[in-house]
């Protein structure tokens, strides 16, 4: 049945069939479903698990009395690339997953396989923001939005899981996945995590929140021994985790490659055991990441429940000489295996039976045993497109805006060159298994020229080639000959809009990006279109930051779109011509150069051993503690209006209460609507341990219409005031001197008032 429905919608995607075609077939496999629940078997009172009004703890004991050993030693490993082993005698349903985090990828095969152009299955999918650009919007319901309308797509395409949210933390500009996760600060990250899973999981499907722990580089990724102090961890590396856990209840959790202090995450029983399970609170299972296993007993007894994928897939995984070059490990928890460590008294059959209640316990709540998810093949409607075209256009960052030349005067203009690498080209996302098929992509030449109308000439020049792309365009003549078309587009045009950046294969996931600069010849290519044409936009369509002190001081307008997903060229038109006012805020400080990144020197790690010396010091708790002087800070953004601060009242009283602690209102002084995102940092005047200058406790997206004022109220608690604590092996809120800052970037900081902490 699964396979006919999942062969349906390939079908589907591939004939692009409208929504009523695709009904009717929903229709069709819906008439099938009642022979596949029937055939699972009724709920009796001697078959309690099957009865949904038996309370979960006891549907799971019941469930697991009546497996065998071999059933049981069978769930611990993946059936298939991205299916779980279902248990047919007893009606326990294969966990079907899919690749996120942003929107629902093909499930066939790795990503490289799935990728290739000529891939034999294709799944096409909404394409949203990458992570980063979320982060950007600093809006926690736009992402819970999103979290639940993905959880809808991968019901439709008939799976149970999303591989996502990626919260791992933006150490340094180089991690070729920094544009999945949500940037430096554990804080931002954390709200948005907690706002993705919760969305994902309202729709009963699966998220996985990963990747557990510390996976902030791609070099080595298999083999990287991170040291990391303890407090770094509590205080950078953890946090999301721990909210995504404790707030949002999040059902699975995804262990990393890399070993964190001599263990690979997988086999990590402090990170996976005693952190994630005693200290979080965490009830749900951990899967492997896709070949991150590396022993049986050793991963079992740490608390890692389910490896993947698993299977034939496995087989033919193990197989690829790039699994054995790259020291990747697989294979270890299938059944044989788990029997035998079993039998040798390696593993406990507690220990098994624990590992086997986490996963059955998260098919019971999630719903999946009494509700499996039948597949409509409905993706892509306008409410989810909708949501992902709010994100990328929320996600974009002005940076620059000397003169006011945005947003385009549509009225004063009459021709605009739009120029670049990625101006004719949709790039929706970084690469590797995050990257979404869309039905279809608007890129930013699309996205001028639809906005521009018909009285508005648009001429299009690539001006430089996408390095490694097409070698056609890589030779020094061929080079002369694209500038030169790109200057004379820009000379002859009243207004040139840039767009450089990267692509999937300069910038993706299992390998880090070579170089914090821009791909060769696009600084040159801003400079020359700048010579040509004062009147120069620059767009950065990239996931990390870049060097721009080549061009910088001599760009008029600079906008940061990171990766839009499919709606990005729409997103980045309405913000050109002002349909949309700019409010999204840098969730990473853009450094000057690579050298002043607080990882400097710690990074990629010698001999297989990375150092995170720099410890809480990662983002702005570096520059701004250190006072080193980033291209453009974190939280940083402008707007097409201006906005005024007053009124900070702080009640340390209040603190840990049900009234807000702090208030402070927000004025929109200029003539447009906007929204601006309001920051509150806390520093800590008075701690006998070493703290950074400031941390973000707080922050909320303001809508202000011209000249009107709200009042922002923020709640804070004793844990916005505390450190963690190796010798105490907890947080410590020092009682003493605090001082509440607000604004509108970490250097941006507008009002700040003391606050005593009792
Ligand atoms: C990635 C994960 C992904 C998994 C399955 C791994 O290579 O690190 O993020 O979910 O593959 O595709």
């Amino acid at each position: 049945m699964r396979r006919v429905s999942n062969a349906l919608i390939v079908l589907l995607n591939a004939l692009n069939c409208s929504s009523f075609v695709v009904l009717v077939f929903a229709a069709l496999l819906m008439l099938g479903r009642p022979q596949m629940v029937a055939a699972q078997g009724a709920a009796t009172s001697a078959t309690p698990y099957k009865d949904p009004a038996v309370a979960t703890e006891k549907r799971v004991a019941d469930l697991l009395s009546r497996m065998t050993l071999e059933e049981k030693a069978t769930m611990l490993a993946g059936s298939g690339w991205m299916e779980s082993a279902p248990i047919e005698r007893l009606g326990i349903p294969a966990i079907k997953m899919a690749d996120g985090p942003m929107g629902v990828r093909a499930w066939y095969g790795s990503s490289a396989i799935t990728n290739a152009a000529n891939a034999a299955t294709v799944v096409t999918a909404t394409s949203f923001p990458a992570g980063e650009t979320m982060a950007a919007t600093w809006d926690p319901d736009l992402v819970q939005r999103e979290g639940v309308v993905i959880g809808q797509e991968v019901k439709a395409l008939g799976r149970d899981m999303i591989l996502g949210p990626t919260v791992n933390i933006n150490r340094q500009p180089l991690w070729g996945r920094n544009f999945e996760g949500y940037g430096e600060d554990p804080y931002l990250t954390s709200r948005l995590a907690v706002a993705y899973v919760r969305g994902v999981q309202s729709e009963g499907v699966i998220p996985s929140v990963k990747h557990f722990a510390a996976n902030n580089e791609e070099y080595e990724r298999h083999r990287i021994d991170e040291q990391i102090d303890e407090r770094t961890l509590h205080e950078i590396y953890l946090p999301a985790f721990k909210a995504a856990v404790e707030e949002a209840d999040a059902w699975t959790v995804m262990s990393a490659y890399n070993l964190v202090n001599g263990l690979h995450c997988g086999e990590n029983a402090l990170l996976l055991n005693d952190v994630l399970r005693k200290e979080f609170g965490f009830k749900g299972f951990v899967v492997s990441d896709w070949g991150s296993t590396y022993s049986t007993a050793a991963t079992v007894n740490a608390g890692m429940d389910l490896e993947m994928p698993g299977g034939q897939a496995m087989q033919k995984f193990i197989a690829r000489p790039e699994t054995l070059a790259q020291g990747s490990g697989a294979g270890w928890l299938t059944a044989d295996k788990v029997l035998t460590a079993v039998k040798a008294g390696e593993i406990t059959e507690a220990t098994l039976d624990r590992n086997v209640e986490r996963i059955l316990r998260v098919i019971f709540v999630s719903g999946l045993f009494d509700h499996p998810h039948v597949a409509t093949g409905i993706v892509d409607t306008p409410e989810q497109r909708a949501v992902a075209l709010q994100g990328a256009t929320e996600g974009i960052v002005l940076l620059k805006n000397s003169g006011a030349l945005l947003p385009l005067a549509a009225k004063k203009i009459h021709s605009i060159a739009v120029i670049g690498p990625n101006a004719g080209v949709a790039r929706t996302g970084g690469g590797g298994s995050s990257l979404v098929r869309p039905k279809q992509a608007i890129t930013p030449e699309e996205g001028v020229r639809a906005a521009a109308g018909a009285d508005l000439k648009v001429t299009y020049a690539l001006g430089v080639g996408m390095e490694g792309e097409n070698p056609e365009q890589d030779g020094t003549e061929a080079r002369a000959k694209l500038r030169k078309e790109a200057v004379d587009a820009a000379a002859q045009s009243d207004v040139a809009i840039v767009v450089v950046g990267r692509y999937p294969k300069l910038e993706a996931e299992s390998f880090d990006v070579a170089t914090m600069d821009l791909p060769a010849g696009q600084d040159e290519l801003i400079e020359a279109v700048e010579a040509a044409n004062p009147r120069t936009i620059v767009v950065l369509n990239t996931g990390d930051p870049v060097t721009m002190t080549r061009w910088i001081d001599k760009t008029p307008a600079l906008l940061f779109m990171g990766y839009g997903g499919q709606e990005g060229g729409k997103a980045l038109a309405n913000i050109l011509f002002g349909t949309a006012n700019p409010s999204g805020k840098l969730p990473v400080t853009m450094p000057k150069h690579f050298e002043d990144s607080p990882a400097y020197g710690h990074y990629p790690g010698e001999h297989l051993k990375v150092n995170y010396a720099e410890g809480i010091y990662v983002g702005y708790r570096y520059f701004d503690t250190k006072k080193v002087e980033p291209q453009f800070p974190f939280g940083f953004g402008l707007s097409y209006t201006t906005f005024e601060y007053k009124d900070l009242e702080v009640h340390g009283s209040r603190i840990g209460s049900k009234e807000p602690a702090a208030t402070v209102t927000v004025k929109n002084t200029g003539s447009r609507a906007g929204a601006e995102v309001v920051e509150l940092y806390i520093h800590d005047g008075h701690s006998k341990i070493d703290r950074p200058e400031h941390e973000l406790k707080g922050f909320r997206r303001v809508e202000l219409k011209p000249g009107e004022s709200k009042q922002v109220e923020f709640w804070l608690s004793r844990q916005d005031f505390s450190y963690w604590s190796p010798e105490k092996k907890g947080w410590v809120a020092e009682p003493g001197s605090f001082e509440v800052q607000v604004g509108g970037s970490s250097r941006a900081i507008e009002l700040k008032a003391p606050l005593e902490l009792k």
